[in-house]
């Protein structure tokens, strides 16, 4: 089932995300309904509170991108180090239509999370998918992209955030990859 993404605006967007404490055949559901939801908008990246559930799970695809990767849950992730190297990418959110800023993140994180079969996994990650984590992560602490551009980029941003935040800026799709 299709669900409703939550744009810019949206109190559920700042919240700190509780724990999932099992994964009940409602977050199975839940799992299966943000993959449908993620395509249906062209993203590559869905975090839970996104789609109104203020819970730590996130989930990815780079298929589009990337032919080796596929689907992935990230369930209770926690980022335990980055690399000191770091990267720009232009950043685009579902949840902050048209809008893309250049984020500067590290370009490797070692991440612990669950799997929807329960596994306890850590791995080092060293490619784009790195950048996906850390923006999926942030939605879990109530963060936005926007909120790690300069002040000036941000406050050229005010008209357009306010205009998301008020319906006036749909969900439209792109051509660039949605995190
Ligand atoms: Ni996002």
């Amino acid at each position: 089932m299709l669900k409703t993404i939550n744009t810019y605006g949206s109190p559920v967007l700042r919240d700190i995300a509780l724990p999932v404490t099992s994964v009940t055949p409602e977050i199975r559901q839940l799992i299966s309904d943000m993959f449908e939801t993620m395509y249906a908008a062209e993203g590559i990246g869905l975090a839970a509170p996104q789609v109104g559930e203020s819970i730590r799970l996130f989930i990815i695809d780079l298929h589009p991108m990337d032919a080796k990767e596929g689907r992935r849950v990230f369930i209770n992730p926690e980022l335990l180090e980055f690399s000191d190297e770091k990267d720009v990418y232009d950043e685009g959110c579902l949840s902050i239509p048209t809008v893309r800023e250049d984020v500067v993140r590290p370009t490797a994180v070692r991440i612990k999370y669950q799997t929807p079969d329960g596994e306890d996994r850590n791995e080092w990650i060293d490619t784009f998918l790195a950048r996906v984590i850390q923006h999926e992560f942030d939605h879990l602490e109530g963060v936005l992209f926007t909120d790690r551009i300069s002040a000036i980029k941000r406050s050229l941003l005010k008209k357009t955030l306010k205009k998301i935040a008020d319906g006036e800026i749909e969900v439209e799709m792109s051509e660039n990859y949605q995190l």
